[in-house]
């Protein structure tokens, strides 16, 4: 195991009808901007609930953050909480609303070009305090200190993060979960999933209790999460598959181990060129990532294939392939088409367009031990046609 340093200060307030505890987490006299999507929260009961126990505080409202939060729309709540010396920001929504949070408690106490400081992942010495109200199990985001932005006019989609952007709390009730569209709900599924292959499917390393942490969460995911689609009434499946998404990625699993993250990175490009929704990039990219990465990978492969799928015939390399296999199915299985031209149109340059994007950004080599060069990607990228 590598040496690691581990510490996650995200206060977790889990369960049923803990959003009313809002007002105990944030100080009476905090100016607060309140933030939210394109409307979810108005039809489910989070606006009515976030109000109610907000009712004594002072709060000023910015919704329309879209999925994929938009750069240009975030600068505008820059300018609003700079106006307004906003002291607290509260995040109500997915990790598109939390992310945009983020970018908002950086941007508004950086001095300088806030794009420049996406892009160069520029330390960050000062943020504004936030917490948020999970509408969305998927992301993480609600327990992590990193945030992904986009930007249409020029197609760009980047992450950065910092350790001064860990939420100071999240509340995470399973029943917002009864509102939010199938798609959605698998969607967190794949992302879910996704995250923990990343920390996970690489190379061994003898972090046997990381490993099966690992392991916990996907069995997890593959048993409630279905579970969730089927039946929104199932309290003991969404809380299982809430607490799975914050899981997945709140560091916990990545400590001590090697980790990818080239199946994002190269995700991040095909919602940035098409628009597809993140976790279907996923979907799209892992596979062939997987089978293009083979040698480096098979070791945990075929131990994911053992312990999670539970298949124990065959060689090494034969219960490796098998594991990308019902990887894939599994995907299927919850309707999520797996090639990219399922998704868009007028692909041909797609994977040349991603390898050059890369070159120009100086990622040589991503994924764990570099392994990923500019033109691994674009073979990668090809073979997901
Ligand atoms: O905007 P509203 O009206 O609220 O509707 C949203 C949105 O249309 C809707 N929704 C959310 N909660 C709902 C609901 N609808 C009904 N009932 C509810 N309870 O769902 C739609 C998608 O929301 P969004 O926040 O975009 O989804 P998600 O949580 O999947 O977030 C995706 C974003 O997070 C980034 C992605 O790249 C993408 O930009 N990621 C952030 C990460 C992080 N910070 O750690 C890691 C991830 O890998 C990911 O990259
Ligand atoms: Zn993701």
């Amino acid at each position: 195991m590598n040496n690691f340093i581990y510490q996650n200060p995200t206060k977790i307030i889990f369960g049923e009808g803990q959003i009313e505890r809002l007002s105990k987490e944030i100080p009476a006299d905090s100016k607060i901007l309140m933030l939210y999507g394109g409307g979810s929260i108005k039809k489910n009961g989070v606006y009515d609930q976030t109000t109610e126990a907000l009712k004594s505080h002072q709060i000023i409202e910015f919704g329309g953050v879209p999925a994929n939060p938009e750069y240009e729309i975030l600068m505008e709540a820059v300018e609003v909480v700079k106006k307004e010396n906003i002291e607290f920001i509260l995040a109500v929504g997915g990790g598109s609303v939390i992310d945009g949070a983020k970018f908002i408690s950086a941007a508004s106490k950086y001095d300088g070009d806030t794009w420049e400081m996406v892009k160069t992942r520029a330390k960050i010495d000062d943020a504004i305090p936030f917490g948020t109200v999970l509408t969305l199990p998927a992301t993480g985001s609600e327990m992590n200190s990193g945030f992904v932005v986009s930007r249409r006019e020029t197609k760009e989609k980047l992450s950065m993060g910092s350790p001064l952007l860990f939420p100071q709390f999240s509340i995470l009730d399973p029943n917002v979960i009864n509102s939010i569209p199938e798609r959605q709900v698998v969607n967190g599924i794949v992302d879910a999933f996704n995250h923990v292959l990343e920390q996970y499917m690489t190379y061994p390393i003898g972090a046997d209790l990381q490993d099966r942490f690992a392991e916990s969460i996907l069995s997890t995911l593959m048993n409630d999460a279905p579970k969730v689609l089927e039946n929104r009434e199932d309290y003991a499946a969404k809380a299982n598959f809430m607490w799975s998404c914050t899981m997945a990625l709140n560091g916990l699993i990545s400590q001590g181990v090697p980790t990818d993250w080239a199946v994002h990175a190269m995700g991040h490009e095909l919602t940035a060129l098409y628009g597809i929704d993140h976790a279907r990039t996923l979907a799209i990219i892992g596979i062939p990532h997987y089978k293009h990465n083979f040698e480096a990978k098979k070791e945990k492969l075929a131990q994911y294939a053992e312990r999670v799928w539970g298949i124990t015939e065959g060689s090494l390399e034969d219960k490796a392939k098998q594991a990308i296999d019902k990887t894939e199915e599994f995907y299927h299985s919850l309707g999520v088409k797996t090639k990219l031209s399922e998704y868009a149109e007028n692909i041909e340059k797609t994977a040349e367009t991603i390898e050059q994007r890369f070159t120009d950004r100086g990622w040589s080599g991503i994924g764990e031990n570099q392994i990923v060069t500019p033109q691994d990607a674009r073979m990668i990228v090809e073979m997901s046609y």
